[in-house]
Formats: structure tokens, C-alpha cells, sequence
């Protein structure tokens, strides 16, 4: 396909948006009824709704063109075909393989990669095994009953999410109850020390998490809980042994910080860091869950796999919710998308989004090099219902701007308070209502007059009273949340993500952008330690060194 094409096919969706500009989502709701099937899937689980988005069957169909004359159907069958996508660091992005069954291929390079990928599970399995029975015992003789990570970004905010959201499916350790399961992220001192804390160091197993096994936060982390433990075991570096594995890409670096390559979990360098949920990385899970549960997680995603790869774009969910995204934001000027889970349980899914998301589409250069034409990459934010609704809903509502939402809702609650739960829900429709519809001021001047409120009461207040609506909003329904249904979800969301990239041209894999601040950080750690001289910086940086040099507490 040729770049003119791409062009003119978006450019298609101008004159489609132009089309629909006088029509509110209230008109298109009576115009189209259709739209309620139309605009509706079930995909592995998943119930995806589109009913609420400012599109008709035309823009459908000029989206459906775009995707072609970016030939997303030609994409999505490289990456699954273990071409090298990642074109900057020359590398395929093969996390589809790390959810094939034991009987499927998938080569690369001309090597099955699914072999190498259940040798891993099955380690992790013998593994998991033993920290249930407890023959895996920390250095007292004391069985495993708590599990701490220790990573940051992709090799945090999956397994924390899953885990938070998976809890009630957590099976039981060796004492009976679940591994107690906590994260620490954060180069923060303050993280690890809340965490160290409230474990016993006799029965916390470690997972130090890091597919380099260079980012600082993760290996001043593990620094930090080694010497720990090491205290608490009367200074018996032994102790290490029974309470950290490693799991990364980096062998030599696990066994030079002292990690036994027999409690290293490995995986590849096509598994990109965000990506990387499915992999050793989701060790915590499968401590957490069995490996049955874990194995579960994956063949969800795989059903989602399956229909990514298959489906036509018509048809396609993936293709079908990056479309929306492009559309929203090429045509109806929206920067941003509110990710607002109706579910404690998946408290952590917008930071998970937000790292797949902006790391991933945060690009402004093209596969070549050149530069994008427009935006890309959304700002991605959010929190659960119905907390945000008392927080940032008003600017939803009535604010100047139009932001998309993604309302995600699990029919069946995992608490024994169930009469909570269709409140709960009725609060995610009637936000999805509300935003769609409005209120429009004819109607909250009737709703006052009848409420007996004087004329001047009425023309006063009517214009703050009232709703544009016509705000469009994405729902995402589970009937539960089970291993299968959330691995499908977060597939999904992933191969939207590569669908997006396809049509913009960038690639979803790499993640330049985060190295600069590294980098300089390392200069400014060394300015501000007070017994040396800081290099040259620019007179703001120097002015903000000078100011922390005289003040800073601990080892600064
Ligand atoms: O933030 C940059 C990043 O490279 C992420 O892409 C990655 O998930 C994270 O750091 C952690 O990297 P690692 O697993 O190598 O410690």
C-alpha cells in the first residue's frame, strides 16, 4: 500500500466527520437503530459496545477503508508470522507465542519457538509446585507463604494488575490461605520499606523482575532486600538462595547478583517488556493462582489471538477498537481516553493501559523515520467507578472538551456483598446514558418550571443545569472475572494497540523516549552528592542542584 493512499483514506474520514457534524449521538441512537447489533460483539468473552461512539454506517465504512489502505490485515499476519516488527531494535514482538498450546508452531528464524516457550512454563510449574507443598522452604525451614516482586513498568504492572484482579481465584499455599502478594516498583526507598515491614523474612520469597537486569529501580530494590534478609538471617548469605529467583533475559547479570541460574526463569528478547505479562514475568501469577489458573490466563489470550488473526477488519474487535480510537481522535478532536473500570478488581487496569498505551503509540517518527502527519498516541487515564464519578466526572459532563470513555463492567462480583453490585452498575449505564444523551436545556427548563421555580430562577440556573451530551463512550462487559475472560481482555487491548501502530506507521515495540532521563539522571546523582563538584548543566538545572545539595537527607 502506498503512503498516498493511507493519506487519502484518512482524509476520507474528514469528510465523513464533516457529514455527521450536525447529528448528535442522540439523533444517530433514533436514526440507526441498528446500531445496537451493528455495533455489538462478543468476542472470547469479551462484550464489546460501540453503540455510543459518534459514527454511522458510512464512517464505518470509511474506517473499514483506512484500515485497508494501511493494510492492517497484511500487519497483524506479520506479527503473528514472527517478522521482525520492532525495526528498530530488530526484533519480532512474538508475545502471541508465549499463549500457544504445546502442539501449536510458531518459528522463528526458522526454529519452533513454542517448545522453548513450555519448557519455561513447565519449570515454573515444578517450581510453583514446590512453594505449595512446601519442599521449597526458606532458610529457617519455614514454608513460602508470602511472595514479594520487585520490578517496575512491564515487569510490574502486569503481574500487579492481574493479580489484584484475579485475587479471588488465588488457590492455596502451604498453610491453606493464598500467598500474600505484594509490589514493589519505585526507586522510592519508601516502597520497599513499607513492604519489608509487614513480611516476615523467614517465609518471603522474592521475584526480582527484569527482563535487562539494568534498571536501577529494580536492582537497587533487590539490592536493598538482599541486605535485609541477609541481617535477618544472622548474616548467612546462603539465606539468599531459598528466598530470590530471578526472572529475566539476562542470565550472566542474574548469577552476578548472586542468584542461583536454577531459580532463573527466562524468556526472550521478542518479548517486549509491556508485553511480557504472559511470560516467567507472570511468575507471581502463577504462585498466586496454580498454574492451572495461570495456564488459563494464557488460553484466554490465545482465544483472542485466534480471532485477531482471523477476522476480517470488519469483524475484527481489535481492529474494530483501534478504528474507534483513530476515529475520536482524528475527527473529533479528543486527546485523551478515560479508562474507567466499574471494579475494584481492576483498580490497576488504567496504569497498565497507560504503559501499554503511551509507551507503545508515544511516537512522533514513522517506521522510516519520518515524521508522523497529526497525532498519535492518546494520553491514556482513569480510575474505577464510581470513585471518579465524585472526582473528574464534572469535566466529562460539562467541561469544554470531548473526552472518549471506556466503561469496562463485570456482571458478577467477586465480594459477598451482592446487593452493592447493581448499584454499581446501574452508576457505569446511567454515566454511558448520560454522557451519550445529556440534558438538553429545553428539558431541565421544563424539569424546573414543574418543580415550581420561578422564571428568573429558571433562565439563571437552566444553563449550568444542562448537559451537551452527545460525549461518546466505549462499554466493555464481562459476565465474570475469570483467568480466561481477562486474559482475552488484555489481548485485545494489546493487538488494538498493534492496529493502531499499523495505521500511523510507528512501531509499537520499542521505547526510546524513556533513555534520555536515564541517562541524565545518572549525571545529576553524581552533582548531587555534596562532596563533589557538579558537572555543567543549564542555569535552571544548576539552580535546582544547588538547592537540593544543601538540603538533601540520606545518600545523596
Ligand atoms: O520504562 C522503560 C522500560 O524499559 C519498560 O519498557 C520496561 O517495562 C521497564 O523499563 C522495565 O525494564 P526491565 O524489565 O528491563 O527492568
Amino acid at each position: 500500500m502506498n503512503r498516498s493512499d493511507r493519506i487519502a483514506a484518512r482524509e476520507a474520514l474528514q469528510d465523513q466527520a464533516r457529514r455527521l457534524q450536525q447529528e448528535s449521538l442522540r439523533d444517530l441512537l433514533e436514526r440507526e437503530p441498528e446500531r445496537v447489533e451493528r455495533d455489538v460483539a462478543e468476542v472470547a468473552g469479551v462484550h464489546l459496545d460501540w453503540t455510543r461512539q459518534r459514527l454511522d454506517a458510512g464512517a464505518w465504512e470509511t474506517l473499514f477503508a483506512a484500515a485497508r489502505a494501511a493494510d492492517v490485515p497484511g500487519a497483524l499476519g506479520r506479527l503473528f508470522a514472527g517478522e521482525r516488527v520492532n525495526v528498530t531494535e530488530g526484533r519480532a514482538a512474538l508475545h502471541t507465542a508465549l499463549r500457544l498450546p504445546r502442539e501449536a508452531r510458531c518459528e522463528l528464524d526458522g526454529e519452533d519457538v513454542v517448545p522453548a516457550v513450555h519448557a519455561v512454563l513447565d519449570r515454573m510449574e515444578a517450581f510453583v509446585r514446590a512453594v505449595h507443598e512446601g519442599a521449597h522452604r526458606g532458610f529457617s525451614g519455614k514454608a513460602i507463604d508470602t511472595v514479594v516482586n520487585i520490578g517496575i513498568g512491564g515487569s510490574d504492572l502486569g503481574p500487579r494488575m492481574v493479580s489484584r484482579a484475579l485475587a479471588d481465584h488465588a488457590c492455596p499455599g502451604p498453610a491453606g490461605d493464598p500467598l500474600a502478594m505484594h509490589f514493589v516498583s519505585n526507586i522510592d526507598g519508601e516502597a520497599l520499606s513499607r513492604v519489608l515491614r509487614q513480611v516476615d523474612p523467614e517465609t518471603t520469597l522474592f521475584v526480582v523482575a527484569s527482563k535487562t537486569f539494568t534498571t536501577q529501580e529494580t536492582l537497587t530494590n533487590a539490592r536493598a532486600a538482599r541486605d535485609w534478609l541477609v541481617a535477618c538471617a544472622d548474616g548467612d548469605g546462603a539465606a539468599v538462595a531459598a528466598h530470590f529467583v530471578a526472572v529475566s533475559t539476562a542470565r550472566e547479570r542474574v548469577t552476578e547478583f548472586g542468584i542461583d541460574p536454577e531459580h532463573m526463569f527466562g524468556f526472550w528478547d521478542w518479548v517486549g517488556g509491556r508485553y511480557s505479562v504472559w511470560s516467567a514475568i507472570g511468575l507471581p501469577l502463577a504462585l498466586m493462582l496454580g498454574m492451572d489458573g495461570f495456564r488459563r490466563f494464557l488460553s484466554g489470550a490465545h482465544a483472542m489471538d485466534e480471532h485477531v488473526r482471523n477476522a476480517a477488519p470488519e469483524g475484527n474487535a481489535a481492529v474494530r477498537m483501534a478504528l474507534v480510537d483513530l476515529w475520536n481522535q482524528d475527527t473529533q478532536g479528543a486527546e485523551s481516553r478515560a479508562v474507567l473500570p466499574y471494579d475494584e478488581r481492576l483498580f490497576f487496569l488504567p496504569s497498565y493501559l497507560q504503559q501499554a498505551e503511551m509507551e507503545s503509540l508515544g511516537k512522533r517518527v514513522r517506521l522510516d523515520g519520518t515524521p508522523v502527519e497529526g497525532h498519535t498516541g492518546a494520553l491514556v487515564w482513569g480510575a474505577v467507578g464510581t470513585d471518579g464519578q465524585h472526582a473528574f466526572y464534572q469535566l466529562l459532563h460539562q467541561g469544554t472538551r470531548r473526552v472518549p470513555a471506556e466503561f469496562i463492567g463485570v456482571a458478577r462480583p467477586g465480594h459477598d456483598l451482592p446487593a452493592q453490585h447493581p448499584m454499581l452498575l446501574a452508576n457505569l449505564v446511567a454515566q454511558a446514558e448520560a454522557l451519550a444523551l445529556g440534558r438538553t436545556e429545553e428539558e431541565v427548563r421544563a424539569e424546573m418550571t414543574a418543580a415550581g421555580h420561578t422564571p428568573a430562577e429558571v433562565d439563571a440556573l437552566a444553563p449550568h443545569r444542562s448537559f451537551p451530551g452527545d460525549r461518546p463512550s466505549t462499554l466493555i462487559l464481562l459476565e465474570d472475572l475469570d483467568p480466561e475472560r481477562l486474559g482475552a481482555l488484555i489481548a485485545l487491548f494489546e493487538h488494538k494497540i498493534y492496529v493502531l501502530a499499523s495505521l500511523w506507521e510507528v512501531n509499537a515495540f520499542d521505547q526510546w523516549g524513556v533513555e534520555l532521563g536515564k541517562q541524565l539522571a545518572g549525571r545529576v546523582l553524581a552533582d548531587l552528592d555534596p562532596a563533589g563538584r557538579p558537572g555543567p548543566h543549564d542555569p535552571a538545572t544548576t539552580a535546582t542542584i544547588e538547592w537540593l545539595r544543601g538540603r538533601l537527607g540520606g545518600g545523596g
